[in-house]
């Protein structure tokens, strides 16, 4: 038996290929096309007996149908997505391709791969898409957290394209019959996170006692789930969880970004010290455009239905991390390529140097 992870390379997807096997799980196919964002040497040194990586794209029909018939997967997870934020906002049309135009490919192949099954196979067959607790927008500060039946209102070209996907991802399950199940997270932190996101961007240049550049007033809110916890509750909606059916994930652990920035820099005063409070090179920078005020995610189906139970508290889990990135520097170098240079220059301007740079206007 085997199950194809798609997007396995990258942060949620190389934890959850270690936690799976390191958990004792069946054979994993990784289909990851390694952008900027995906990272083979995440995977290296498992056994092909226990795991492949193919390089190539879930919108490549011809590729994900040989696939199919290589392996006969009992199930897929989807993780491959263009997935920050920001890049989004500077250049939406990769989201569209991928997250959109991608996973509707990946849905037809599926349903093709689905239609040959007999019925013992297609009984068993499942397709677990990954989303976000993006797609249901901002919520005010007494707002109750999102459920599952919050209307979707994506406010950014990332939650825009995500929502688009989930919508193909129901319609094929209700229209074809296809065995669909969709989770919705909130935002994760862990190891192999690519530091352009808030908790190892902040780390990192903290570490490098570079400017800490937080968007606005930095009151925005997030919840906040280590990633082990997510991959583990991904496993338990796969195995339990009702065809057609979507389940929020969330740590029930909101902060707001100058708290986790704030949290990051008294952990880094106390693993990295330099003599000098970290906190001092926080910067508040020019809001992100459409800045979504605040997520919070109620968990409570997932609880009931198939035992989720997130087991790290963020302070615990945030203090794992910045161990990790303090303890893995050759990660680190090796992804700070020449292409995430020109992401943070693009970005940040020239932050922290005599002129400040378009960031902080
Ligand atoms: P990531 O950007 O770290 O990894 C995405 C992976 O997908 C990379 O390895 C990349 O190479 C691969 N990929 C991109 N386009 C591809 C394509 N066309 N074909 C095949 N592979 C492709 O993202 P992540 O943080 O690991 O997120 C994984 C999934 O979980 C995404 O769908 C994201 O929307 C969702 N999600 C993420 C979070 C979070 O906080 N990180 C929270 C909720 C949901
Ligand atoms: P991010 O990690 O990009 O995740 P998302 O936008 O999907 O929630 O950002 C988390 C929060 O941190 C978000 O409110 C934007 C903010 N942020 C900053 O303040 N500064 C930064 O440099 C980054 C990358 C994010």
């Amino acid at each position: 038996m085997t199950v194809l992870v798609t997007g396995g390379a990258g942060f949620i997807g190389t934890n959850l290929v270690l936690t799976w096997l390191s958990d004792g799980f069946e054979k994993l196919v990784t289909l990851d096309k390694l952008t900027y964002a995906g990272n083979r040497r995440n995977l290296d040194g498992l056994s092909s007996e226990h795991h492949e990586l193919v390089v190539g794209d879930i919108g490549d029909r011809e590729l994900v149908a040989c696939l199919f018939s290589q392996y006969r997967p009992r199930a897929i997870v989807n993780l491959a997505a263009e997935s920050h934020v920001d890049r989004s906002i500077d250049g939406p049309g990769d989201f569209i391709e991928t997250n959109v135009v991608g996973t509707f490919n990946l849905l037809e192949q599926t349903r093709r791969y689905f239609d040959s099954l007999g019925p013992q196979e297609a009984e068993n067959f499942r397709f677990l898409h990954v989303s976000t607790d993006e797609v249901y927008g901002s919520l005010g500060p007494l707002e109750p957290a999102f459920t599952e039946t919050t209307p979707y209102c994506p406010n950014s070209p990332y939650s825009a394209s995500k929502a688009a996907s989930d919508h193909l991802v129901r319609a094929y399950g209700h229209t074809y019959g296809l065995p669909t199940l969709t989770t919705n997270c909130s935002n994760n932190y862990g190891p192999y996170q690519f530091p352009e996101k808030l908790i190892p961007l902040m780390v990192l240049n903290g570490l490098a006692e570079k400017p800490l550049p937080v968007y606005g007033d930095g009151q925005q809110v997030r919840d906040w789930l280590f990633v082990t916890d997510h991959v583990r509750a991904l496993k338990q909606v796969l195995e339990n969880g009702e065809v057609g059916q979507t389940y929020n994930l969330g740590g029930e652990a909101e902060k707001s970004n100058l708290e986790v920035v704030s949290l990051v820099c008294t952990l880094l005063d106390e693993l990295a010290p330099t003599g000098r409070p970290h906190a001092n090179l926080i910067e508040h920078v020019r809001d992100r455009p459409g800045h979504d005020r605040r997520y919070a995610v109620n968990p409570g189906k997932a609880r009931r239905t198939i035992g989720f139970a997130p087991s790290i508290i963020f302070e615990e889990g945030l203090k794992a991390t910045v161990q990790w990135y303090l303890e893995n520097r050759a990660w680190v170098a090796s992804v700070q390529s020449g292409e995430y240079r020109n992401w943070i220059e693009r970005q940040y301007g020239t932050l922290g140097s005599a002129d400040k740079g378009r960031a902080s206007r």
